[in-house]
């Protein structure tokens, strides 16, 4: 096991390049084993998630190979075979394998699935869908089991804006008989990315983007290539980062148009920014001003970027709120910011800050992925050096964090856990 190490106060500078979508590539892999030929997907990020995903395909027969940021995915072999706990439980995406073996073989046996621990993360809107395009799903012994005789297409509102159940609805109906209109989809650009890759492999769909999306079913999907969109959440970790420590960075490799309520929010604390077709130069200002922040669904404020955010308002002058309406306990990055000396606390689903109060470097716990990379922009920010455990979750995400930020001139490293360390852990 090991432990990330930041030695905070080093200014950033430079250039650094933003990796293919984590939560495209994610829904993409379990997308791919629904054409009868072989899939390639270019732009994957180099991260755990991803290798996760991988193996699960391998576990059902697929083949899959590397070359670069490229995979080549194989489905011919495939079998339903059940998927059960263990690999599924380490992230939150194997939820997508139900809506692509549904769709491809009328029948799927999955685990249910893990991921970062943000409170209740129920799955109900995906089920409501599965079962209004005809497939029976029980409940048993922790496991999601999935059986149509064949899928119809329907009329789905979901009761609660969802990426997953948009994206998992959509994977079971492009096989489904007849016309799938999804009401009160979610608009992420990462379904539109799922969406593409569907249409390249033969798939009817309409829509995307907005919040009707309709789909008629083809009996026949055939492989493709395609490549993933630049990761907006990834991208706006380090624009936080360079809101708070930027001399001059230039994010290269993105859309800015995903990014835009996160940049309007630093324009108002008075950061500087400028955006060209698919970069952004960012320099943190001498003074920051408190803002509140209330996340929302895409085109809202992105409630993964909610954590990082968090640490930057400790900086401001003022006091500021943030308020996640997606994830109302996702604040467990909150006690690790205190031990570091900032002056937050949770009132319900929010976060009140009052900023100005310089961080110290501390040993912190990351608890989930975007917890820790707000905990890497406090090390940075911080006098001394901040010690982060559990950084297993960040490696579920981001891509060479560590080189990504010593190309900007931080000074981060990754040191083994004594012992000692790991018994403290395990008994937490
Ligand atoms: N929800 C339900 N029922 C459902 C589905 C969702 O009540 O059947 C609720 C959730 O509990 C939550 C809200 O609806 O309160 C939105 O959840 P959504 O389904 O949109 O989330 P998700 O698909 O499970 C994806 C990302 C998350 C990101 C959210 C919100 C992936 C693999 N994960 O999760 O990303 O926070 O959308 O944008 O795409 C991350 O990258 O760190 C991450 C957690």
């Amino acid at each position: 096991m090991e432990k990330l190490m930041v030695e905070g106060g080093h200014p950033l500078r430079g250039r650094i390049h933003i990796s293919g979508a984590k939560n495209s590539a994610v829904a993409l892999i379990p997308a791919a084993i629904m054409a009868d030929s072989v899939v390639s997907i270019d732009n994957l990020p180099k991260i755990s998630d991803v290798e996760t995903l991988a193996s699960l395909l391998e576990d059902i027969g697929a083949s899959v190979s590397h070359s670069g940021t490229c995979m080549t995915i194989d489905p011919r072999n495939i079998i339903p075979m059940p998927l059960p706990n263990g690999r599924v439980k380490k992230l939150r995406a194997s939820y997508y394998m139900m809506g692509a073996m549904l769709g491809k073989f009328k029948k799927a046996a999955i685990g249910l699935p893990g991921g970062c621990n943000l409170g209740p993360r129920p799955i109900d809107q995906h089920i409501k869908g599965f079962e209004a395009l005809g497939a029976k799903v029980t409940n048993e012994h922790g496991s999601i089991f999935l059986r149509a005789d064949k899928l119809t297409g329907a009329r789905i509102y979901l009761d609660v804006v969802s990426v997953g159940a948009t994206i998992n609805i959509m994977l079971a109906a492009v096989k489904a008989e007849g016309r799938t209109i999804i009401e009160n989809a979610a608009k992420e650009p990462e379904i539109i990315d799922v969406a593409t890759l569907l249409t390249s492999m033969g798939a009817k769909i309409k829509g995307v983007g907005t919040n009707v999306i309709r789909i008629d079913g083809v009996s026949e999907l055939t492989g493709c290539s395609h490549s993933i969109i630049p990761d907006r959440i990834e991208a706006g970790t380090y624009i936080i980062a360079a809101a708070a420590m930027g001399e001059e960075v230039i994010i290269d490799n993105i859309i800015p148009a995903h990014l835009e309520a996160l940049t309007a929010k630093l324009r108002e604390m008075g950061v500087h920014i400028e955006t060209g077709d698919d970069q952004m130069y960012i320099k943190s200002p001498s003074r920051l001003n408190s803002v509140d922040i209330k996340t929302l669904v895409y085109p809202g404020f992105a409630t993964d970027l909610q954590q990082p955010a968090t640490v930057l308002l400790t900086k401001a002058n003022g006091t500021s709120m943030v308020t996640d309406t997606i994830y109302n306990a996702r604040f467990k990055h909150i006690d690790e910011l205190r031990r570091m000396g900032a002056d937050v606390k949770v009132d319900g689903r929010a976060a009140v800050i009052n900023g100005g109060t310089p961080l110290e470097g501390a040993s912190v716990k990351a608890s989930d992925l975007r917890a820790g990379a707000a905990l890497v922009i406090a090390g940075l920010m911080a006098k001394g050096v901040t010690e982060i455990t559990g950084v297993e979750h960040i490696d579920r995400g981001y891509e060479d964090l560590e080189e990504k930020l010593l190309a900007l001139g931080a000074n981060i490293w990754r040191e083994q856990l004594s012992t000692d360390e790991i018994a403290q852990i395990k008994s937490s």
